[in-house]
């Protein structure tokens, strides 16, 4: 495992100065098979069955690498309840599922299940689904040469991470919080903010747990790299204002992390400026416009994602929440 850390192009500051080097990009043949299984989300509506996908032998391979050393990663890192989920989550650790594997599962639990993701996603898309009980997932495996370590979210991602969160009542609520505040406002102004906030809870949130920082975010569950170091991040209180004006990091690590006081501090936050979310939110909260707190740009050195030819397909935007660095 040491090997593998010490090839993840990955900056001791958490950027990806190397990432153009990383084979997910630079392997043509790996990027066909991404790309043909990325194609087949074009067109796809919210809500219907994902495509059956037969994958190889080395992803399945990979997966398995994968899911054993977050499950060791994670120990002494992870709030309790989620580990919880995780540990009732249906997910396989033995082979690469398919979408309605885990998801008709989750259904059962708690009503969500996974749509077909094939790249960028907007905001209004994949935030205001969740109001459905959808959650967008892509379909590929991050390649094989480096499986502790993948510039974009891959399956492995969307379903381990959010899969576990999606096994949770607690936590699907909020989800499904976020989705119908999102569902309720058009602009970019409005799902920009309802984004932010996102990134900072759902997908890199930490949590107080008997004084220790402890991590509930599905980017954080689902990153063995980043899971091992967010402790060395500047980890700040919970502060709306700071949350919404941060420009967050779409590659490499998070600089900053921001800090509930428990499982149920998270809920309040995210019911109160929630549940009555509008267009006129922001303004009535004193929170700078889109223009004045700036776009959430990646870091000059990062790559752009994805980088295969999903771009010209799919509404780009500077960042989303569902596009991140992880190992
Ligand atoms: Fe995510």
């Amino acid at each position: 495992m040491s090997d593998q850390r010490a090839q993840t192009p990955v900056t001791p500051d958490g950027r990806l100065g190397e990432a153009d080097a990383h084979p997910g990009f630079a392997d043509p043949d790996y990027v066909r098979r991404r790309n043909r299984i990325t194609d087949r989300a074009e067109g796809h509506r919210v809500g219907d069955p994902s495509p059956h996908v037969d994958y190889t032998e080395a992803e399945h391979q990979t997966w398995r690498t994968v899911h054993s050393a977050l499950l060791r990663a994670h120990e002494g890192r992870v709030c309790k309840d989620v580990a919880e989920a995780r540990d009732r989550a249906p997910i396989p650790d033995d082979h690469v599922p398919q979408h309605a594997e885990v998801g008709d599962q989750l259904r059962a639990l708690t009503g969500f299940s996974f749509t077909l993701a094939g790249g960028i996603v907007p905001n209004k898309r994949f935030l205001g689904s969740m109001a459905g009980d959808h959650f967008h997932a892509v379909q590929y495996v991050r390649h094989p040469a480096m499986p502790l370590y993948t510039p974009e979210p891959d399956v492995i991602h969307d379903v381990f991470g959010h899969g576990t969160h999606l096994t949770s009542p607690f936590l699907a609520d909020l989800y499904r919080t976020v989705g119908r505040a999102a569902a309720r406002v058009d602009s970019d102004d409005a799902l920009d903010l309802i984004s932010r906030v996102y990134w900072y809870s759902l997908e890199y949130g930490v949590a107080l747990e008997h004084g220790q920082v402890r991590a509930y975010g599905a980017a954080l569950l689902s990153s063995f790299g980043e899971i091992l170091r967010y402790e060395q991040a500047d980890i700040r209180p919970w502060d709306l204002r700071e949350i919404t004006t941060r420009p967050y990091q779409v590659a490499g690590y998070q600089p900053v992390l921001y800090s509930v006081r428990s499982l149920d501090h998270l809920a309040e936050i995210l019911h109160d400026f929630l549940d009555d979310f509008d267009e006129e939110t922001g303004a009535r909260l004193g929170l700078p416009p889109l223009e004045e707190r700036g776009f959430m740009g990646r870091p000059d050195n990062a790559p752009a994602t994805p980088r295969p030819r999903t771009e010209g397909k799919s509404v780009a935007r500077t960042a989303r929440p569902d596009y991140r660095a992880g190992t």
